[in-house]
């Protein structure tokens, strides 16, 4: 099966399942589950999914049996995006080539569209967490990554740096935060699942989300993201581009995908797929 193939099955797979649970969602009042499912249902890459389902498969697990912890990890990135757009943080109109949240709801229902979807996350999490001591840790995992050991931490870093000057280790810091703790939280999960491969699938999660931020912010110049082209620099934001320049950071996006490569060599078992998604972090468009 092709890389192409296999990512659209995972895909899939990941969008039945979030249909049915927005399908099921008796939320009220309307509004709330209106604006919580318009973000949900926008067509992201479903990047984070699709390395948790895969990741399960690759340590031989039934992925199937782990749907709605995919849905859980696409909740908190949703939620992290509307808030991350919001005017307060980083005043984008624009998100996955439609208006943002708060354009379309206000602001105030778009915070709250935020906190719906990361206890939705928590109270999937926790149903699951009940099957087995791996799934407990797994739930453990995405709170941690999600939080204050993690994306919070990023975000609240990222603001701090805005309009600032910093050091090639806060853009570390902010970069592992609040992009890289999410990317490779799947991949602990299925590790934590599974009982297996924990150190060495953490250690490739990371890199490959210093790669994914690092190749976010070498396209915010482009339209093809469905965000607001140039909004990096407009707001001021510390980016790689900016204390790296195009060539550099460019330089260092060859260099992290060669480790994440090297990285992956450690793990045990079909890595096929998993080096497939390193090429398309590293040469997307989008
Ligand atoms: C965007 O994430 C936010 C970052 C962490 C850079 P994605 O690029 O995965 O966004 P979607 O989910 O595909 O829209
Ligand atoms: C955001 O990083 C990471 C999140 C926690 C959402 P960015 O602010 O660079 O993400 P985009 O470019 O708006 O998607
Ligand atoms: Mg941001
Ligand atoms: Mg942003
Ligand atoms: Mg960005």
């Amino acid at each position: 099966m092709s890389f192409e193939t296999r990512y659209e099955l995972y895909r899939a797979y990941f969008e039945r399942e979030l249909g049915n649970a927005c399908a099921a969602m008796e939320i009220v009042p309307d509004v709330l589950r209106e604006s919580m499912q318009y973000s949900l249902l926008a067509g992201g890459k479903r990047i984070r999914p699709i390395l948790f389902l895969s990741c399960l498969e690759l340590l031989g697990c039934n992925y199937q049996e782990e749907l709605p912890l995919a849905v859980a990890i696409e909740s908190i990135h949703t939620y992290s995006l509307i808030h991350d757009d919001l005017p307060a943080i980083d005043n984008d109109d624009l998100r996955r080539g439609r208006p943002s949240n708060h354009v379309v709801y206000g602001e105030a229902n778009a915070i709250l569209a935020g906190d719906g979807l990361l206890s939705y996350a928590m109270e999937l999490l926790l149903l699951e967490a009940g099957r087995d001591m791996g799934h407990l840790k797994a739930a453990q995992a995405l709170a941690h990554a999600a939080g204050v050991y993690g994306m919070v931490a990023g975000q609240s870093a990222d603001l701090l740096f805005e309009n600032k000057e910093g050091s090639e280790a806060d853009l570390l810091f902010i970069h592992t935060n609040k992009t890289g703790r999410m990317i490779a939280a799947p991949l602990i999960m299925a590790s934590r699942i599974a009982g297996k491969q924990e150190q060495a699938l953490s250690a490739f999660g990371e890199t490959l989300g210093l790669l994914f931020q690092l190749t976010d912010d070498l396209l915010d110049g482009t339209a093809k993201l469905g965000k607001t082209p140039g909004k990096d620099s407009e707001e001021g934001k510390f980016t790689a581009l900016k204390i790296y320049g195009e060539k550099r950071a460019n330089d260092l996006c060859g260099s992290y995908q060669q480790s994440c490569h090297r990285l992956l060599d450690t793990v045990e078992g079909d890595t096929q797929f998993l080096h497939g998604m390193v090429d398309l972090v590293a040469r997307r468009d989008h």
